[in-house]
């Protein structure tokens, strides 16, 4: 467990270093630190203060127990001199197994009930009016986005309103898997929620400060469980609203990339892929709608720049070993065209 943890967390850091180049840095709100400690949204401000409770009960239980472990081994280590007799053999005594026993139940049952207190507070949370509503789906390895309220499909990237006390703008994602399961956590902004075949799980975030969160498949999920970054784009709501409008827009449709458009069409890049107002209407991959208004490739594993787009296409499994996307076999001047069509998926 502990090792699975430190491996997710070094894995965390340096996607989010990676993203954090990409983007120049971020522009606005604290820069992105995937740690439970640093939340910005209403549930993951109640997992810290639960957090710190435990962190304090246990605290002070470490503290007593190495303490004692310490005073011991100073007070009564071997001393010259010593005549190697057994010290007095000490059984039975009712008050020290009383009190190792009943002070371990309390401290176990406070534990217990102050964590379901908060999970009842968290979990009963309902979707309200002014509420946005989001589809978060797990595949291997990459995160789906749906807005069904706002017709948009995106991947990756989840963009959400700050919510103030003029206008609360809760999000409440539900979030489901294609395949396996896998795990949705950005840790700055609610805690992990699983996303398992034939189930739908509920989760919410108020977030109250604009910025750029990130995260990560939380649930081993296969070869690329690590190459399953989230990053959470946290929106004033006129840039939402903005944001939203382009997301809308059909696809570019230039006439100077039409080489390439008819080669995305006629191959079998539209039968995995969406780009709407193009026959290409397939859901096995990510909508690449307004693919260029993404910030990484691959689900973070890199910059999405027009050199990193052009070796994707050439061969995905090269960048990102497993990924399920095949290498089409273009050739040189087939990868220039269609690279040039995506480029336009703004
Ligand atoms: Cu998806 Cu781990």
């Amino acid at each position: 467990m502990i090792g699975k943890a430190a491996r997710v967390a070094s894995s965390l850091s340096a996607l989010s270093s990676v993203l954090l180049t990409a983007a120049g840095g971020s522009a606005e709100g604290r820069a992105a630190t995937p740690s439970i400690f640093a939340p910005v949204s209403t549930p993951a401000f109640a997992i810290r203060e639960l957090a710190m409770f435990v962190l304090g009960i246990t605290g002070v239980i470490f503290v007593v127990v190495a303490g004692l472990g310490v005073y011991v081994l100073v007070r009564f280590r071997r001393r010259r001199g010593d005549d190697r007799t057994e010290p007095p053999q000490v059984y039975g005594s009712r008050q020290i197994e009383l009190a190792w026993t009943v002070v371990p139940l309390l401290i176990v049952a406070v534990l217990f009930l102050v964590t379901a207190r908060y999970i009842y507070g968290v979990e009963g949370h309902r979707s309200r009016e002014g509420a946005l509503e989001v589809t978060v789906i797990g595949h291997q390895w990459w995160w789906e986005i749906r807005y069904p309220t706002l017709g948009i499909v995106t991947a990756n990237e989840l963009h959400v309103p700050v919510s103030d006390a003029a206008r609360p703008t809760p999000t409440f994602l539900t979030v489901q898997s294609a395949d396996v399961a896998h795990s949705f956590w950005i840790p700055q902004l609610a805690g992990k929620m699983d996303a398992i075949p034939n189930k739908t799980n509920r989760l919410w975030i108020e977030p109250l400060q604009p910025g750029t969160y990130v995260g990560q498949c939380a649930e081993y999920c296969g070869i690329q469980h690590a190459g399953m970054l989230l990053t959470a784009v946290v929106h004033s709501q006129d840039d939402f609203a903005r944001w939203a409008a382009a997301q809308q827009t059909p696809a570019r449709n230039d006439g100077d990339v039409q080489r390439g458009r008819t080669l995305f069409v006629s191959l079998a890049c539209s039968s995995c892929h969406t780009v709407q107002g193009t026959p290409g209407n397939g859901v096995f991959g990510p909508d690449l709608t307004h693919l260029m208004s993404r910030s990484t490739l691959g689900a973070g594993v890199m910059p999405n720049s027009p050199e990193n787009l052009r070796r994707w296409l050439d061969n995905p499994t090269a960048l990102k070993p497993g990924a399920l996307m095949p290498a089409m076999k273009l050739s040189p001047e087939e990868l220039n065209d269609l690279t040039a069509y995506l480029l336009t998926l703004r």
